[in-house]
């Protein structure tokens, strides 16, 4: 596989992007009208969350038909058309496949359902009495895993919404459809592939009762996936494409197994342990403020676990699923520019490749809505009710959302100033964030040499122009407090080392004589001169970057 350490990665969620035809549902020929806008901002590679057909239960997660597209997002010829355009801007395509369930209005499962053994050997069917649920495990959407059709007597395994029937990867039948749809998909010129939840495909033969847990134990990271990996990758003629596996609540040992290049799985993963740092005992549905010790102690010890075991990162705050994280670990108000691009920075010097999800290059922010009406998203909507039965009030549910909830991040994308943000002429298919304010618009931005966006370009530019931040070797420096986050990177005779002040208190740092007067490669504050005294105090949310380049 050729090297793609200084390749960086935007995530577009489509129907949040722009709206060509005005029906308030974002689009691919939205997509295909902003690739100047993309191929300015530097990226590599665009990863579109599922445009097929689909009930839209779980926006698009919930796959009915992997080789067609949802007429709302267009038709073939326009994402044949945004392939050939981006290509011509030297952008990739990466898709999002679904592949741990399909929509129960998949062709598969109502065959199943009608009573196609064959078909029901697709997915986990469990013989059964409705009083006896197969096992007590979870969804991770709330309530139940299981769900009985009485027609059948039988129960399916859903580990998401109960429209998204969970496959059976054990059938080699199984295996050798989905190796398919991606033969299909790189036949159309498709390029990289990002796989959604993959490590939880392989289940445990028996499946029992879990007492300490959701369930997730005996799934996750589960009996055959490596094997599978292997074999779905190879079969399929991909090794040499970009692969990126969403990985739910997985370990580094296994991380460094999914993306080792000797292994030939994936080329990268996601995980998650470092968003879920304000989540009160592992529960994301109760609030904590930020623990900057364990967030720290979380980097530390993925990116050098990582670099010892020749694994390779993404490197995120942001995606379709997760809160926006200026709201979440920066500042709303006076320090929102200043917190943003540390942010931004903090992850972008680290190893792996980076992924900015679209709207973070402006610093858009949560939705903040003030009732439930204004939610979409079916995990929000079903914790809300869960919420309530368990005691909260409406208000105390809804200040959890806001904090919480997925929406957070599916708001229209602000490119100008207009009603609904330039999304669209009418009304969005959800309302746009509260916090949309003209200064958090691209055209507020885009000639700014001191926006976040600016920022962001710099950002990626960057990493093409200097080996050290895509190969270099990392490794953490000692600081006086858990707000100072600080690393080096070094690749032949280049070095760099970045400072980031994670809050809004002013902190002391102690700069090495040797680096006092390396060069300042970028900064979220003017007037620094070099060379530094040796103490030196950071100002609210500063980032540093310095260089012997
Ligand atoms: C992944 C997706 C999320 C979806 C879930 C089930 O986590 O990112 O949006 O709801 O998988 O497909
Ligand atoms: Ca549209």
């Amino acid at each position: 596989m050729e090297d793609f350490s200084d390749k960086v990665v935007y995530q577009i969620y489509p129907k949040s992007f722009r709206d060509t035809n005005g029906d308030g549902f974002g689009d691919i020929s939205g997509i295909t009208e902003k690739l100047d806008y993309l191929q300015e901002l530097g990226v590599d590679y665009l990863w579109l969350t599922p445009f097929f057909p689909s009930p839209q239960r779980d926006n698009g997660y919930d796959v009915a038909d992997y080789r067609k597209i949802n007429p709302k997002f267009g038709t073939m010829e326009e994402l044949e058309n945004l392939i050939r355009k981006s290509e011509e801007r030297g952008i990739k395509i990466m898709l999002d496949m679904v592949f741990n369930h399909t929509s129960t209005q998949h062709e598969w499962f109502q065959k199943a359902q009608k009573g196609d053994e064959n078909y029901q050997k697709y997915y986990i069917f469990k013989e059964g009495t409705p009083d006896h649920v197969p096992t007590n495990w979870k969804s991770k959407f709330g309530g139940s895993a299981w769900e009985y059709i009485p027609k059948l007597k039988k129960w399916y395994l859903h580990l998401y919404d109960v429209t998204q029937a969970d496959l059976n990867w054990d059938n080699p039948k199984v295996r050798e459809e989905l190796k398919e749809i991606l033969r299909f998909w790189k036949e159309k010129g498709i390029k990289a592939f990002r796989f959604d939840v993959i490590n939880l495909v392989s289940k445990p033969e028996q499946m029992e009762d879990d007492f300490e847990g959701d369930g997730r134990r005996f799934y996750s990271d589960g009996p055959h996936i490596h094997e599978y990996l292997k074999e779905l990758v190879s079969d399929a003629g991909i090794e040499d494409f970009i692969t990126v596996g969403e990985m739910s609540s997985t370990s580094l040992e296994h991380c460094i197994r999914y993306s080792a290049p000797k292994e030939k799985e994936l080329s990268m993963c996601f995980n998650f342990h470092h968003l879920k740092v304000d989540y009160k005992d592992g529960n994301k549905w109760a609030l904590k403020d930020v623990d900057y010790k364990k967030l720290k102690k979380l980097f530390i010890e993925w990116q050098i676990g990582m670099q010892q075991g020749d694994g390779w990162n993404t490197l995120f705050w942001c995606n379709h699923d997760q809160p926006r994280i200026v709201s979440r670990m920066g500042d709303e108000g006076i320090y929102w520019k200043e917190s943003a691009k540390m942010l931004a920075g903090m992850i972008h010097f680290m190893r792996g490749t980076p992924y900015i999800y679209q709207g973070e290059e402006i610093g858009m922010l949560n939705a903040h809505y003030p009732s439930i009406e204004q939610y979409r998203d079916i995990e929000s909507l079903n914790y809300y009710q869960i919420l309530l039965e368990n005691g909260k009030t409406k208000k105390e549910a809804l200040e959890i959302l806001a904090a919480r909830s997925r929406d957070n991040s599916r708001t229209p994308m602000q490119w100008n100033k207009e009603k609904y943000g330039g999304f669209s002429k009418e009304e969005p298919w959800i309302p746009m964030s509260a916090e949309f304010r003209k200064e958090i618009t691209v055209e507020a931005q885009q000639n700014d040499k001191n926006s976040i966006l600016t920022f962001y370009k710099k950002l990626v530019a960057m990493r093409k122009k200097y080996p050290v931040i895509a190969k270099g070797k990392i490794s953490f420096l000692e600081t006086e407090t858990d707000m100072v986050l600080a690393y080096q990177r070094i690749f032949q005779e280049q070095q760099i080392v970045v400072f980031c002040n994670l809050g809004r208190k002013e902190q002391n740092i102690k700069i090495p004589k040797e680096q006092s007067s390396w060069e300042i490669l970028l900064e979220n504050y003017e007037g620094r001169k070099i060379p530094f005294e040796e103490r030196y105090t950071m100002k609210p949310y500063e980032i540093m970057v310095l260089g012997k380049i």
